[in-house]
């Protein structure tokens, strides 16, 4: 049944792994697909999408793309549709899970063609979680291609609307000046999606500023990663600056709550860090120190928290644009991981 062979399936569990061709090539097919001059054509192809925890965007879009493709997608929610499952490898499964992740990806990948996992990270120990032991079963065992779609790590999907809407708004990226800045939220996201981004507009050759409280440092891995991309393709990466810093001569600015890293798995702390942590919204006073800059954010967002109701609705904002290309982008993957 599934149309990728063991040995060949290629996963999606971080932006890299595609390729800078193959990149190019689903960002090229996502723009014909948007403007209406190319068809893509996926009938008879079926994607499983499990859920460990909710998602908006990510489901709706990742379905409705399978579905204009001609295909279909079976959406599977935790705790609801299957049953808790093991991850460890040679235990004896005497606990809660009745099932093994093996037996699981093994089964599934009989029916479908790909999968596509949103994995719950356990949030005690980011260096545990860092290590996306959740997602990477998946890929280990499946036998087709497994789509990552937010892990602890990595949020490729979003990294690719991110660069297609980047491309979209300003044409050649190169040297173009990014400020990621980190915004307050009581229930804050992991930095799946920042590292994501980072790492692909260093590798387009922006100018990266990223401002942030201390203590909110990213993962120390992809910072080392970042500085050798910055390195390689010649731009500018800043850290740890202050929001003003960041943005003051900024083509877009990329909003986004991230949890610290250094009290991970400590909600008490991380609460009292967040509480110490005023006046990182971004509001029009700050954007307008950028060189007309643009607004950019993954959503969900906190108005008035996160980001002001006047950026957001405002002729700055780029969140609908976002939003919309997860769609286009999505389609332009499954064109390319299904298609055989
Ligand atoms: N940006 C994003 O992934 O949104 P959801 O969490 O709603 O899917």
């Amino acid at each position: 049944m599934p149309m990728v062979d063991d040995a060949a399936a290629p996963h999606f569990i971080r932006l890299r792994e595609l390729g800078e061709d193959r990149i190019e090539d689903v960002l090229a097919l996502a723009g014909r697909l948007k403007r209406g001059t190319s068809r893509a054509e996926l009938s008879g192809r079926s994607v499983g999408m499990l859920f460990f925890r909710g998602s908006l965007r990510t489901r709706t879009s990742l379905e409705v793309a399978l579905y204009q493709l001609g295909g279909h997608t079976v959406n599977l929610t935790a705790s609801s549709d299957f049953w808790e499952l093991e991850a460890r490898h040679g235990t004896v499964m005497d606990g809660a899970a009745p099932e093994h992740i093996r037996d699981a990806a093994g089964v599934l990948s009989s029916y479908v063609h790909a999968l596509a996992i949103r994995p719950k990270p356990a949030g005690r120990s980011w260096e545990v979680d860092r290590r996306d032991e959740g997602i990477r079963a998946w890929a280990e065992y499946a036998r087709v291609p497994v789509i990552n779609m937010e892990s602890a790590l990595w949020h490729p999907l979003q990294a690719l609307a991110d660069l297609f809407t980047l491309r979209e708004t300003f044409g050649p990226l190169a040297k173009k000046r990014i400020a990621i800045t980190w915004t307050p939220s009581p229930t804050p996201s992991g930095p799946a999606v920042i590292h994501s981004t980072l790492l692909a507009a260093l590798r387009s050759g922006m100018n990266v500023a990223v401002a942030h409280p201390r203590g909110y440092e990213l993962d120390g891995g992809v910072m080392s990663e970042a500085e050798e991309i910055a390195r390689e393709r010649g731009g500018k990466l800043e850290t740890g600056l202050s929001p003003e810093e960041a943005v003051k001569d900024a083509d877009v600015v990329y909003a986004r709550s991230w949890s610290s890293l250094e009290v991970y798995g400590n909600p008490t702390l991380a609460a009292s860090r967040v509480a110490r942590s005023a006046g990182w919204t971004v509001d029009e006073k700050l954007m307008a120190l950028g060189n007309d800059a643009r607004l950019m954010h993954p959503m969900p967002v906190r108005r008035n928290l996160e980001v002001s109701d006047e950026v957001l609705d405002g002729p700055r904002s780029l969140l609908m644009a976002q939003a919309e290309n997860r769609l286009h982008t999505q389609k332009g993957l499954l064109s390319m991981l299904l298609r055989g």
